[in-house]
């Protein structure tokens, strides 16, 4: 049995940015229970933090929603109080949507945006019954972890770029939904030199892997599950190294009025309107500040002859 009173979930944790996640909790005084589909990896890491005083491992697929039932279930044994979640494992397919199979779509919302469901919704069923069940009011903390491919609409992601589009909008709606719980509801786009980045888009060139390892996140993530962050939810965060920015979604124009009854091209110029100067055309993709060992690999975001 651990000492700790206060617990913390972080799934897709045996590696990456979940484990730098879980090792910043962890250092902050909170039993982390971790979780991620390789249990063998799983097993390594939780010993690595510590072990039975400080951590477990709950195994399991995130798409499932009796995994989200075990790990707050596993992190409120022993009478501690789950004051931070963070939803962090996902799916990654990637390529043109022609080239997609079903499996490459329902695998993707089904971890990525079920996943993130599912936890979320078993930690607000936690954090409401323990209300309703008269306990002390108490401060919790979740995060939610989305991607610059929703924000940007990477080429080439579209079944990943869409789960994470809609995770970025479901910290929103929960931030609103348990406000009255005392839990704030955050959503991080993280940047980090990662198995996943490496799959993605290939080897980074050394010198870049201090600004771009997890760790960083880890850190925002511990600052965000903290006092310190006061009373910030509902917001959106892009966080890279030490370099963080805050996004602005879907900002709605003044409207035009439309009068059908004077026809389409009378209904065209006032859609013209509607952007004045500005280009009708989505932008061209532009791959930015990766630093690829290779510069001239070919871009995972190319569109041209696929
Ligand atoms: N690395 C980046 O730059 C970057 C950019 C944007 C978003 N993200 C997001 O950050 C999060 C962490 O990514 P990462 O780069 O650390 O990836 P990673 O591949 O290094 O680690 C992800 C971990 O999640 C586990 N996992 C995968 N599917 C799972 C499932 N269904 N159930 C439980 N565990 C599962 C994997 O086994 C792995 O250990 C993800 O949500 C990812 O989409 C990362």
């Amino acid at each position: 049995m651990s000492e700790r009173s206060r617990a913390a979930i972080v799934t897709g944790a045996a590696q990456g940015i979940g484990r730098a996640e879980a090792e910043r909790l962890a250092g902050s005084g909170a039993f982390v229970v971790l979780n991620d589909v390789d249990s063998d990896l799983l097993r390594e890491t939780v010993a690595a933090l510590g072990g039975p005083g400080v951590a477990a491992g709950v195994a399991g697929d995130v798409s499932r929603p009796e995994t989200a039932r075990e790990l707050v279930a596993a992190a409120t044994a022993d009478g501690r109080y789950l004051d931070s979640v963070v939803a962090n494992a996902a799916v990654l397919r990637t390529g043109m949507i022609y080239d997609l199979d079903d499996a490459d779509w329902s695998d993707v919302v089904s971890a990525t945006l079920g996943g993130t469901f599912w936890l979320a919704r078993e930690a607000a069923r936690y954090w409401r019954d323990r209300e309703r069940g008269g306990a002390d009011a108490r401060r919790a903390t979740l995060v939610l972890t989305t991607s610059r491919a929703a924000i940007l609409a990477n080429p080439g992601q579209s079944s990943y770029a869409a789960a994470k589009a809609g995770v970025a909008v479901m910290a929103q709606t929960l931030a609103r939904e348990l406000r009255a719980y005392g839990v704030r509801v955050n959503a991080i786009a993280p940047r980090a030199y990662t198995k996943m980045m490496r799959d993605g888009v290939g080897d980074f060139d050394p010198a870049a892997l201090e600004e771009w390892s997890p760790t960083h996140v880890g850190r925002f993530v511990e600052f965000l599950c903290s006092e310190h962050a006061g009373d910030i939810t509902g917001q959106l965060f892009v966080v890279h190294g030490w370099h963080v920015s805050l996004v602005r979604t879907f900002a709605v124009s003044d409207a035009v009025d439309l009068d059908w009854a004077a026809g389409h091209e009378a209904a065209a110029a006032r859609i013209d309107g509607l952007f004045g100067e500005d280009p009708k055309e989505i932008a061209a993709f532009q791959v930015d500040d990766l630093p690829l060992a290779r510069p001239d690999a070919p871009s995972p975001f190319s569109v041209e002859n696929r």
